[in-house]
């Protein structure tokens, strides 16, 4: 996904956009650029590159090279014309006056740039960015606000947008529909960033920029408008998280270091919910009648996310016994979803940001339905339009590929379950307050399983030459597997998919030949049994079989796979919280050693905020 930093302020802005731009890296992109006022009547110094944003770096000496107090910068992940020095924003009018830098899409930029072609407007980029800048310019009779305005009228579709104009070089001009953006309030500067991590090391004063909000801002200040051009206030917000929470901190990979912080983030995540042996979360949106009246409960998100819905699916229909529905929220917003007042929409999502699952929050909502939404990060538009958000704590989550935000969900899920259920009455107070004892001791056996990590290296070092790998599961095993499979496939490349077991006979047993790699996920008890019948299954015909299941299991297990990955016995609702580090570790370690670039996957983002 696209990253924006802008600054205005009485330093050089160009080293302070390089580095701010740096931090948003882990979003995935293909090129990056700055534009920058050299000051009155010096017009606009624009600086871009195809490539990492080391090969701009290196070109402008690491800011040096570049003249001027106020600058965007960008890093672009192409939707609309290659990865290419010309695609790559800022993209500039005709004149040269005008510079933009953008995340999302402009829906209507076709028939915008046929209109403005007619008027003689030349194009240079095969982005639908550039329509913006021109646009801007078409509009533009010295008075920057008003052309803006006059060209957000005409445009559709979605956009995260930070504007410069060489006439007025103490100012920018930030704009948001649909695509994050944030306003950071410094000494003496003021920023604009797609999110904390760009600014934190300048200021931990930021705004969060809504639909429509237009911003300007000067040294001095930061004047906001609403989408009818009246001044609106921000609310300030405090960030405290600490800045070598986004710094990789000596380890080889984002990946890894999020991988290792779980027992923490998950601690984060547990102790202020859990006391007494019950759940509380504060204001909750739902009253206990609210609850009651509740006939089904909708889980709606994307990728990791939407595996998290589909273990929480079994944790609370189990707790619950309210039928819930698990969808993709790209098929969610086009299936003219079951959903009305008595539904409970959930919708998932680390970054609070992905577009299906606005899309999907917005839809449940046009419906009737309560949104609940588990967010990892603060603010984030998701989290801001649900009527009730429960954080994760995680942390921030650099790497693509997500792991800490994954089980910090997979618990509040799993927190929420038992809260519905003894509001229900379906779980007595015996059963939660076992159940949450096991919860709290669950981070110490995550550190016992991160521990044993050198054995998942070796197995991984057996396995990464394979072009294909199989994971095979039951219920919560299955709904394991998922997040396993992505896993691996997401940063080693190897294809990879994940079967219901039971679903194997029905045709992609065929698949299964001499050397095929079969992950057996066999963890859950009361269908061990099944899970072995399944390795014999596959191993008749070939298979070589790593087997994930429980120390009690690991005898019978050794006996029937050639190799097993054991983790220790806990309540089977929190199986898949221990069972999927095994199987992050093993896709992180098969990537190491096919040379991935782990933290940065190739075409994949960080969030996914275009259709
Ligand atoms: C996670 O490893 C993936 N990179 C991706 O599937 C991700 O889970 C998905 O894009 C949803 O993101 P969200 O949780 O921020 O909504």
């Amino acid at each position: 996904m696209c990253g924006i930093v802008g600054y205005v302020g009485q330093e050089a802005a160009c080293p302070i956009l390089l580095e701010g731009l740096s931090r948003l890296e882990y979003r995935g992109y293909d090129s990056a650029g700055v534009a920058v006022c050299a000051g009155a009547g010096e017009g606009l110094s624009v600086h871009k590159a195809k490539g990492r944003l080391q090969v701009l770096s290196e070109l402008l000496q690491g800011g040096a090279a570049v003249q001027g107090e106020v600058g965007i910068g960008h890093t672009r992940w192409a939707t609309h014309g290659a990865p290419s020095d010309v695609n790559s924003h800022p993209q500039v009018s005709q004149s040269r006056r005008i510079a933009v830098v953008h995340n999302g899409i402009i829906e209507n930029y076709v028939e915008l740039r046929a209109f403005l072609m007619e008027k003689g407007v030349p194009f240079v980029s095969e982005t639908d960015t550039e329509v913006v800048a021109q646009l801007i310019e078409y509009f533009y009779a010295g008075d920057l606000l008003a052309a803006v305005d006059q060209a957000l009228h005409r445009i559709r579709g979605t956009y995260a947008l930070g504007i410069l104009c060489a006439d007025c070089p103490d100012q920018l001009v930030a704009v948001r529909k649909d695509n994050p953006l944030i306003l950071g309030w410094g000494e003496g500067c003021n920023f604009i960033a797609s999110d904390v991590t760009a600014i934190l090391r300048h200021t931990r004063e930021v705004s969060y920029m809504n639909d429509g909000d237009i911003a300007v801002l000067s040294w001095e200040g930061i004047q906001c408008y609403n989408h009818l051009m009246q001044p609106i206030a921000k609310e300030r917000v405090h960030v405290d998280w600490e800045v070598d929470a986004a710094e990789k901190g000596g380890y080889p990979h984002f990946m890894f270091k999020e991988i290792l912080e779980q027992p923490q983030a998950l601690r984060r995540c547990i102790s202020p919910r859990v006391r007494d042996g019950a759940v509380y979360f504060e204001d909750f949106c739902l009253s206990p009648e609210e609850i009651r009246a509740v006939q089904k409960i909708y889980i709606v998100a994307c990728g990791s996310s939407y595996h998290v819905g589909m273990v929480g699916k079994y944790q609370l229909e189990k707790l619950t016994r309210v039928p819930v529905e698990v969808a993709l929220a790209s098929e969610f917003r086009y299936m003219e979803p079951i959903v009305d007042e008595h539904t409970l929409v959930l919708i998932i999502s680390q970054s609070g940001e992905t577009l299906d699952s606005m899309a999907a929050l917005r839809e449940a909502r046009k419906r009737g339905a309560k949104i609940l939404s588990i967010v990892n990060v603060v603010g984030s538009s998701i989290a801001r339009e649900s009527d009730q958000v429960l954080y994760t704590w995680a942390g921030p989550e650099i790497a693509v590929a997500t792991t800490k935000g994954y089980s910090t969900q997979l618990v509040l899920v799993l927190l929420l379950a038992v809260y519905l259920g003894r509001t229900l009455d379906r779980v007595s107070e015996e059963e939660s307050r076992a159940l949450l004892e096991e919860l709290v001791r669950l981070p110490d056996k995550m550190e016992a399983v991160l521990a044993g990590r050198d054995h998942i290296q070796y197995l991984a070092s057996q396995s990464f030459h394979h072009s294909s790998i199989f994971f095979l599961g039951r219920n919560l095993d299955y709904a394991m597997g998922l997040e396993g499979s992505l896993k691996l496939k997401e940063i080693s490349y190897i294809h990879s998919e994940a079967y219901a077991s039971g679903e194997l006979k029905h045709g992609t047993i065929s698949l299964i030949e001499e050397g095929t790699l079969v992950v057996a996920v066999g963890t859950y008890g009361p269908l061990f049994e099944k899970a072995m019948s399944n390795i014999i299954e596959v191993k008749a015909r070939g298979a070589n079989v790593l087997a994930l299941t429980t120390e009690s299991h690991v005898d019978r297990m050794a006996a029937v796979a050639s190799a097993v990955i054991p983790i220790p016995d806990t309540h089977d609702l929190l199986l898949p919280s221990l069972g999927i580090v095994p199987l992050q570790l093993f896709a992180y370690y098969v990537a190491l050693m096919r040379g991935c670039d782990i933290d940065k996957p190739r075409n994949l983002a960080k969030s996914v905020t275009v259709e």
